[in-house]
C-alpha cells in the first residue's frame, strides 16, 4: 500500500469506502475493483481500501469481530498476536499490579489492544511509520494507549513500570529461526531493559533453544488449539511462579499449565521407556518444546516407546488437555505390503497417518497404499528400537 493511497484511506469518504464494502470475496474482488474506478474512484484508493477489506476478511481469526474496524499490513496481520493470547499477556501486567506499559515495536498493535483493553495506560512504540500510524488506527477507542513513532530504545519511558516486547524476526530461514541476534528490536537490548524495569515480558519464536534462556526467566511455551506459536519470557513481578519452563495449553476456552522443577536451562529429562501398553499419548507440541514429556508421562504414569521419540504408552486411560490419547488396537513391524493387507482386509478407505520419528511421507503413503474400502482408520508410524513399527490406534474423546 503506498503512502498516498493510505492517507486517502483515512480521510472520511476514503473510511466510507472501505466500511460501505461487501464482505470480501476473493472471486468477485477484481470485478467490484472495476466498478468502483468506472464510478471515477481514485484506482490507488481503490486497491488500498480492497487491502483492506481482504485483509480485515483473513484477521478474522486473531482478532474476532474487532477485525472489521481494524486496518493492517499484510506483515502486520502476520505477526500479530491473536486476541485471546494478547489477552492471556496482558493480564499478567494486570495481576501484577502495574499500570503503564510500553509495547516496544507495536505492530499494528495487537498486544497494545489487549493491554488497553484491561485499562492499563499503554506507550505503544513502533519503528515503521505506516505500522505505526496503523496502530494508531486500531487503538483509537482506547484513550489509556498513546502510540509513538520511533526507535524501541529512543523512547522515554519515565513512569513506566512495565514492558511488553514483541520482536519482529528479520528472516524465517531455516537456522537463524533459532538466533536470539535475528530479531528486533534487539533482544539483548531488550533483555538489558530489565535493570530499570523489571517486569519485562518477550515474546518469541518457539524454536528458541533452552540454553538461550536467562536464568532468571519464567518460559513458557504457548499452543493453542495444537499449534505451537509462541514462547514467552516473563520476568520479574510477571514470572510468580518463578524461574524455569512451563507449557500453556490452550484448547478453545480452555487452558493448562505444565510446569517443570528446576530452572529455564535444566537439562531435559528422558523419560523411562519399554513396551506398548493400552493406550497411546502424543504430546502437545508445547509440551514437547518445553522440554516437559518426562513429566507428562509420569502424570499419565506411562512411559515412552522409544527414549528419542515423543510418544507416551499407558496401561489406563488419563484424560489430560496435555496430550491426544489413542486406544492402541494393534501393533506391528512396518512394511508397506504388510500395511495394505491389514487395512484393506478391514475394508479402510480413509486413513489418518500420525508419524514421529520416521522419514515416511504421509501423502506418498497413501498413495501407495490404494485404499478404496468405505471404513476409516488411523495409525502412527514411528521407530521402536531403531525398527519401524506400525501401531493401529482409536482416537479417545477428550475425557479418555
Ligand atoms: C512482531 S511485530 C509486533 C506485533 C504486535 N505484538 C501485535 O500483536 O500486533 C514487531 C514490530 O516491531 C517493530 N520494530 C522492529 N524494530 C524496532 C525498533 N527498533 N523500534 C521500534 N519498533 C521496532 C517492527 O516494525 C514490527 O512492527
Amino acid at each position: 500500500m503506498d503512502p498516498e493511497s493510505f492517507a486517502q484511506l483515512l480521510t472520511p469518504p476514503g473510511w466510507a469506502l472501505l466500511d460501505g464494502l461487501p464482505p470480501y470475496d476473493e472471486g468477485t474482488a477484481m470485478h467490484l475493483g472495476e466498478a468502483l474506478r468506472a464510478q471515477g474512484l481514485d484506482p490507488g484508493l481503490v486497491a488500498a481500501a480492497l487491502t483492506q477489506s481482504r485483509l480485515r476478511a483473513r484477521a478474522t481469526s486473531k482478532f474476532g469481530e474487532f477485525a472489521s474496524s481494524m486496518l493492517f499490513t499484510p506483515d502486520g496481520l502476520e505477526q500479530a498476536t491473536r486476541l485471546s493470547v494478547a489477552v492471556r499477556h496482558a493480564r499478567r501486567y494486570l495481576d501484577a499490579g502495574l499500570s503503564y506499559v510500553a509495547d516496544l515495536g507495536c505492530g499494528i498493535g495487537g498486544d497494545a489492544m489487549a493491554l488497553a483493553g484491561l485499562e492499563l495506560r499503554v506507550l505503544a512504540v513502533e519503528a515503521d511509520e505506516m505500522t505505526a500510524a496503523i496502530a494508531t488506527v486500531n487503538l483509537r477507542q482506547l484513550p489509556e494507549a498513546e502510540v509513538r513513532h520511533g526507535d524501541a530504545f529512543e523512547a522515554d519511558l519515565s513512569g513506566v513500570d512495565g514492558i511488553w516486547a514483541d520482536p519482529a524476526r528479520r528472516t524465517s530461514a531455516g537456522a537463524r529461526l533459532r538466533d536470539l541476534r535475528s530479531y528486533s528490536p534487539s533482544v539483548e537490548r531488550l533483555l538489558a531493559l530489565r535493570e530499570s524495569v523489571p517486569a519485562l515480558g518477550l515474546k518469541l519464536g518457539p524454536a528458541i533453544a533452552h540454553g538461550d534462556v536467562p536464568d532468571d526467566a519464567h518460559a513458557q511455551w504457548v499452543s493453542v488449539d495444537g499449534t505451537v506459536l509462541e514462547a514467552d519470557l516473563w520476568f520479574g513481578p510477571l514470572a510468580p511462579e518463578g524461574p524455569g519452563r512451563s507449557a500453556l495449553v490452550v484448547t478453545g476456552d480452555d487452558a493448562a499449565v505444565l510446569a517443570q522443577e528446576g530452572t529455564p536451562s535444566s537439562p531435559v529429562v528422558t523419560a523411562p521407556s519399554g513396551p506398548v501398553a493400552e493406550y497411546l499419548y502424543e504430546p502437545d507440541g508445547a509440551v514437547i518444546r518445553a522440554g516437559l514429556v518426562a513429566d507428562l508421562a509420569r502424570d499419565l504414569d506411562g512411559h515412552l516407546l522409544d527414549p528419542r521419540i515423543a510418544y507416551v504408552t499407558t496401561s489406563l486411560a488419563h484424560p489430560t488437555p496435555f496430550a491426544h490419547g489413542f486406544r492402541v488396537l494393534d501393533e506391528f513391524a512396518f512394511s508397506l505390503k504388510r500395511l495394505r493387507a491389514y487395512l484393506r482386509e478391514r475394508d479402510v478407505g480413509t486413513l489418518e497417518i500420525k508419524k514421529r520419528g520416521t522419514a515416511v511421507v504421509p501423502e506418498q503413503l497413501r498413495s501407495q497404499l490404494q485404499l478404496r474400502g468405505r471404513a476409516s482408520a488411523t495409525v502412527a508410524l514411528t521407530r521402536i528400537g531403531g525398527a519401524p513399527r506400525v501401531l493401529v490406534l482409536e482416537r479417545l474423546g477428550r475425557d479418555g
